[in-house]
């Protein structure tokens, strides 16, 4: 793992000697650090159990949902049946990250994803920028993705026994509803599989991948019978900028891909296992939403895709006529997008796991619990935060929110494996990005451009995310940080 040119393991003072206030703002945590404090939370360590097909599924399960599911129906109308290529270009800009992913991940395999990445390249301050924007990616999608189920089980009732949800228990406040029920009680429940332990999450997880990607085969297979050429005689009816606008709202889909790496700490063999499963997932999820977007389109006018709720189970019940098939895809939509809610709950709380080791966000984070080896406390919190949320906030607005977040972190990514190319060009790397730094300058650029087209309000709301975040750094985290006071568990815990 270390490189010739390695510091020494050290006791995290040196990079805190530095004086000053921007100094203290730039501190990098060393690699060899990170890797040695791997697994050691409060009073506990977590478990070592997961192997490469559980990392693949568990990135495959935070990425396959709601933006399949649900937002390929709103994005639609953005770009008519050229929304195909909105896949392809929201899935090369999640290629592009997650090449980058993959070549940190198996450099340093940890369980902050991209926080930890940016801690040890870019310092304290970008990283903790870095962390606040995971929340927006994991936390909010969280929320939003419960809120796409609560959609699926209204229709799933409907098909079943004739019976939905009333608006006002089931759409939160500005979407005609008081409260989401459903989203709250979908995050209770993956909350509770959580608390079992990594390794049951895990399977739990696996057999409802199964289930999601067998249910987009059978979509894929019934809805081909229904293809028309003359859906497709307008191929791009809303021009160029429709089908970027649509791209950006679609990235929402390809979220998750990164899940794996943050059960760094839980990996086996995390070096080796973290690359592989981050790349496997990016490529079955991207074949799969390029499919199924064709499919789509082909069997549906593009204008009437307005305002659809529960899209591809209508698809599926117009294109045979009876409702069964209808019923049976909204029946494994709530299983795949359950899926989606247990693996983001899981990756949230790993990641405020490592911030909370670093002294950046409260101790209770980082609390182990000694029968089940997980953080139990820190997930009661996160669920609690994001089920309310789920409950209380509309789809649209927290996907967009989640989209922003996602694409600073992954652009900050790309720009973390330049740098660390550089400072330490010698560690050993189990995956290294091709074209180095030309893919991760496309990587950075393609982020930049899909955060271009995102709306104003998405902006605003953004920035007043990140402003909340710097005040909280600023009040809590800068003065409890564990590199400038120089405590270091790892080297506490071989004592
Ligand atoms: N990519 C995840 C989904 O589409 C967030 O549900």
């Amino acid at each position: 793992m270390l490189d010739q040119g390695a510091p020494p393991h050290n006791t995290g003072r040196a990079p805190s000697a530095a004086s000053g206030p921007v100094a203290r703002l730039m501190r990098r945590k060393p690699v060899e650090r990170l890797v040695a404090e791997g697994g050691q939370g409060e009073g506990g360590t977590l478990r070592r159990s997961l192997g490469l097909w559980q990392l693949t599924m568990i990135s495959i399960g935070a990425t396959l949902g709601t933006g399949i599911f649900v937002v390929l129906g709103e994005a639609v109308p953005k770009a008519g049946p050229a929304v195909t290529l909105s896949f392809v270009i929201a899935g090369l800009t999640a290629l592009f990250s997650a090449l980058s992913y993959a070549e940190l991940a198996g450099t340093i395999p940890v369980s902050g994803s991209s926080y930890s990445y940016a801690y040890a390249t870019m310092g304290e301050l970008i990283a903790w920028v870095c962390g606040w924007c995971l929340v927006l990616e994991y936390g909010v999608s969280v929320a939003a993705v419960a809120v796409g189920w609560g959609e699926y089980l209204n229709e799933f009732l409907d098909g079943t026994i004739g019976v939905t949800l009333p608006d006002a228990l089931s759409a939160p406040p500005g979407d005609g509803g008081i409260f989401n029920l459903p989203a709250l009680v979908v995050v209770l429940l993956a909350m509770v599989f959580l608390l079992g332990g990594a390794k049951e999450s895990a399977r739990a997880n696996t057999a409802m991948v199964c289930v999601k990607i067998a249910a987009l085969v059978l979509f894929c297979a019934i809805g081909f019978t229904g293809f028309k050429s003359g859906n497709y005689a307008h191929f791009m009816p809303l021009g160029m900028s429709g089908v970027s606008a649509a791209g950006a709202t679609l990235f929402f889909s390809y979220i998750g891909f990164d899940a794996a790496s943050t059960a760094g700490e839980e990996a086996r063999d995390a070096q080796r296992d973290l690359p592989r499963a981050i790349m496997l997932s990016l490529v079955i999820v991207t074949a799969l939403y390029v499919l199924v977007a064709a499919v789509a389109v082909g069997a549906r006018p593009w204008r009437t895709f307005n305002d659809s709720e529960a899209t591809l189970a209508r698809i599926m019940a117009d294109v045979t006529g009876q409702s069964f098939w209808g019923t049976l895809l909204a029946a494994c939509a709530v299983v795949a997008i359950a899926s989606v809610v247990l693996t983001v709950l899981y990756g949230q709380t790993r990641i405020l796991f490592a911030m909370s080791r670093d002294g950046l966000v409260p101790k209770v984070f980082a609390k182990v619990h000694p029968r089940s080896g997980t953080p139990r406390a820190n997930t009661v919190i996160v669920s609690l935060f994001c089920g309310v949320l789920a409950a209380a906030i509309p789809l649209g607005q927290l996907a967009d929110a989640t989209s922003i977040g996602t694409l600073f972190a992954f652009a900050l990514v790309n720009v973390a494996v330049v740098v660390l190319r550089r400072t330490r060009p010698h560690m050993d790397r189990t995956f290294r990005v091709p074209l180095s730094p030309v893919l991760p300058a496309l990587g950075f650029l393609f982020c930049v451009w899909m955060m271009g087209s995102l709306s104003a309000v998405t902006w605003v709301v953004f920035g007043g995310w990140m402003a909340a975040g710097l005040v909280f750094y600023f009040v809590y985290g800068y003065r409890r940080s564990r590199l400038a006071s120089g405590v270091d568990l790892a080297a506490t815990a071989e004592k």
